[in-house]
């Protein structure tokens, strides 16, 4: 476990996100009504930056293709769906969940640990 500080605590209001790279993983910070969360920044599916796209209570949705991920789980809860006939792609590229990183809030500052993904990547 290395946790890194990214952010002051109210730093970001609830319902919106912010995009760091720490020890050369692109990590996606979000802010929900219950705490901080963080998955891998681009989308599972052609990996486009999903920093661009929209929070929609515990759900992120891609702006590319419209996938949409569980924040929490990284879990697909909806896949490339836009525009019509992506479908065909899907065959190619299948769902996949996104990577989630652990985060804590400590003495008013979030910290995010990605020193798991840093080592896969490397
Ligand atoms: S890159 Fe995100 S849905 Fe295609």
């Amino acid at each position: 476990m290395a946790y890194q500080k990214v952010c002051a605590e109210d730093a970001l209001e609830v319902g919106t996100m912010a995009k760091f790279k720490l020890d050369g993983t692109n990590v996606l910070l979000y802010r929900l009504e219950d705490g901080y969360y963080a998955t891998q920044r681009r989308c599972s599916h052609m990996r486009l930056p999903l920093d661009k796209g929209t929070i929609d209570g515990d759900v992120v949705q891609c702006p590319f293709h419209r996938a949409r991920f569980n924040i929490k789980s990284g879990e697909v809860d909806g896949w490339a769906s836009f525009p019509p006939g992506i479908q065909i792609c899907n065959v190619i590229l299948s769902e996949k969940a996104l990577k989630t990183f652990p985060v804590k809030v400590e003495n008013s500052e979030v910290h995010i640990d990605a020193a798991e993904e840093a080592l896969e990547s490397a």
